[in-house]
């Protein structure tokens, strides 16, 4: 934080970035519902458009992007904790927007789940709520016997489950950790 009027640069992804960008995704992540949605490479993302915001030499964000006909859609965007709030999630949107509508879209999509920080940078940015499903996890082993049945060859400790948002009562009654899981979606 603070660091408001450092120099950035804004720049194509390079595969030389990858170590860092591993770090700042899962750093931006930690204290956020996606904390164990770790990876330890960086998904191949052909034609898709990836950049970074780096400070002092050290990757500070990230944005990969898709393309699916006029529609696109934010794959992946995060800060790192130690620069938030300073500009760059909103520098790294504003520079991938001129490029995806001159590769034919004329909406941006990006899918988030609860957290309080992401719903209001989304919202500050003109996006709009377009869709919501749930995101249910089977986080010990009598919800996962619940989910999945019980059988005597196999006995499940854990699981992840997409459901409707119709049945959030009833599985918010029945599971711990339950994540609406929201489309938010703007015109470009
Ligand atoms: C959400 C995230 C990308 C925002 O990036 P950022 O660089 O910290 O945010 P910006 O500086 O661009 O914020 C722009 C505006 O969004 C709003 N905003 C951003 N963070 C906010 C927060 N924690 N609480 C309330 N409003 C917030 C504010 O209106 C802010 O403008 P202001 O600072 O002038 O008031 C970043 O915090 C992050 O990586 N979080 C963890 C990962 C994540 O949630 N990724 C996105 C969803 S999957």
């Amino acid at each position: 934080m603070g660091d408001a009027g450092k120099p950035r640069q804004v720049r194509d992804y390079s595969a030389t970035d990858e170590a860092q960008w591993i770090r700042c995704r899962v750093l931006a992540f930690l204290d956020t519902s996606y904390f164990d949605d770790v990876l330890t490479r960086k998904p191949a993302r052909d034609g898709d458009l990836q950049i970074v915001a780096v400070v002092d030499g050290t990757t500070a964000g990230l944005l990969d992007a898709r393309m699916d006909g006029v529609e696109s859609t934010i794959e992946t965007v995060a800060v790192h904790p130690d620069h938030r709030r300073c500009g760059i999630g909103r520098t790294l949107m504003q520079r991938i927007y001129p490029r995806l509508q001159s590769r034919g879209a004329d909406q941006v999509h990006a899918w988030t789940r609860d957290d309080r920080a992401a719903l209001n940078w989304y919202r500050a940015l003109g996006f709009e709520e377009t869709m919501r499903y749930l995101h249910v996890y089977a986080s010990s082993a009598d919800e996962a016997v619940g989910a999945f049945g019980m059988r005597t060859d196999l006995r499940p400790r854990g699981g992840f489950f997409h459901a409707w948002a119709e049945h959030e009562g009833a599985l918010r009654a029945e599971f711990e950790r339950v994540h609406s899981c929201r489309r938010f979606s703007k015109h470009l």
